[in-house]
């Protein structure tokens, strides 16, 4: 099995501790290793035989190539960039093409870089069940029992589970609130992890059945290659001119052969303070501290410090993060709009 890493996305929502230059995927938000490091080594310690890809952008190959030597060495077949970003679809038909040269029939676990999943034993479970549908020819979901009408996730439908699976009946990526609500009131529903698993060559086909420009591009792209030590620069004018799309719209919504795997791993994408929050140990008065922290009377808050000491007095659901040059100060169920402030500070110049 191929773990292939998706390291390009630039989230701003853990700003100020996530900055363009340097996304949550780098940074140790739950334990003492970074996103990236803790995806990596969840990947391989699946199975002996498994080995790591990573694909990524320039700017980001130094700190890619640093994680995975220090928990890949040896077992790293890549690490490839991008030129420019055009979205999952194409970045995941870059690493099945790179493994379909020494093994078409290569079993694809895609991860992001940047989710928290707590439960590894289940996860491994989970990919063990999936990994019998991936070879069989499907493409592998793992879906989760969803507890919110969120609509930054896929939601699938699943049909009656046989051997752990189940047929995926209907894909929808992202829907509005309503419709959301509609799924969860009509139950069946789980929402999509975003990680995937399939066999090198059946994600090449269902691309090549549904979005052949795509394909052709990426195909293009590869051929025109250059490989640099681990890193392999795929050709920059062939996958400019690729369509820019997710794998989630470009694929799953529309393939006929999809599957879903229940996952019950704690899976979190991390997607906001709040989840963060969520996600970790609380004290007894409900709060998650890192750092340098004090309280009095603080409940339900998340609080974190990377160097000042911060004393917080008499506040509840708070978020307060304190960085080198911002501090940020919100309310626990505001923080979706942090974007609104990044955009603020991005007309500051
Ligand atoms: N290499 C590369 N290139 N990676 C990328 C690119 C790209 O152009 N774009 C995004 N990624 C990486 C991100 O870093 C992240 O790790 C992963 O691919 C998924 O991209 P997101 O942009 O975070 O997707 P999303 O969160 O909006 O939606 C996906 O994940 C949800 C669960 O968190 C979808 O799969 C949803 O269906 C799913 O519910
Ligand atoms: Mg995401």
């Amino acid at each position: 099995m191929l773990a292939v890493i998706l390291s390009g996305g630039s989230g701003t929502r853990l700003w100020p501790l996530s900055r363009e230059a340097y996304p949550k995927q780098f940074l140790p938000v739950v334990s003492d290793e970074s996103l990236l490091a803790e995806t990596i080594d969840r990947g391989l310690k699946l199975d002996p035989q498994t080995r790591v890809m990573a694909i990524t952008n320039e700017d980001h190959r130094f700190v890619v190539a640093a994680h995975m030597q220090k928990m890949a060495a040896g077992k790293v077949d890549g690490i490839i960039l991008e030129p420019v970003g055009r979205n999952t679809a194409p970045a995941i038909a870059l690493a099945a093409l790179a493994a379909a040269e020494s093994d078409p029939e290569e079993l694809l676990l895609v991860m992001p870089s940047d989710h928290v999943l707590r439960d590894r034993a289940a996860f491994a479970d989970a990919v063990q069940i999936g990994a019998k549908a991936a070879a069989s020819g499907k493409l592998v979901t793992f879906g989760v029992v969803p507890t919110s009408p969120h609509t930054g996730y896929g939601y699938i439908r699943g049909g009656d589970l046989a051997n752990g699976y189940a047929p995926v009946d209907a894909f929808v990526e992202k829907p509005d609130e309503s419709t959301a609500k509609s799924y969860l009131d009509q139950g069946g529903y789980y929402w999509n992890s975003g990680m995937f698993l399939f066999r090198a060559d059946r994600y090449l086909e269902e691309l090549g059945r549904h979005n052949p420009d795509m394909l052709k591009a990426c195909k293009a792209a590869f051929a025109g290659r250059e490989s640099d030590l681990d890193f392999v620069r795929v050709d920059h004018e062939a996958f400019e001119a690729c369509p820019d799309d997710s794998i989630d719209y470009a694929v799953m919504e529309k393939t006929k052969d999809a599957v879903v795997v229940p996952l019950n791993a704690g899976w979190s994408d991390v997607g906001s303070w709040s989840a963060l929050w969520e996600i970790q140990p609380q004290d007894e008065h409900g709060n998650v501290c890192r750092g340098d922290v004090i309280t009095e009377d603080v409940s339900g808050s998340y609080i974190h410090s990377e160097g000042r000491l911060i004393a917080a007095l008499g506040v509840s659901d708070h978020v307060i993060v304190e960085t080198d040059d911002v501090v940020l100060v919100a309310d626990r169920n505001r923080v979706q709009d942090v974007k609104k402030l990044v955009a603020q500070v991005k007309t500051l110049g």
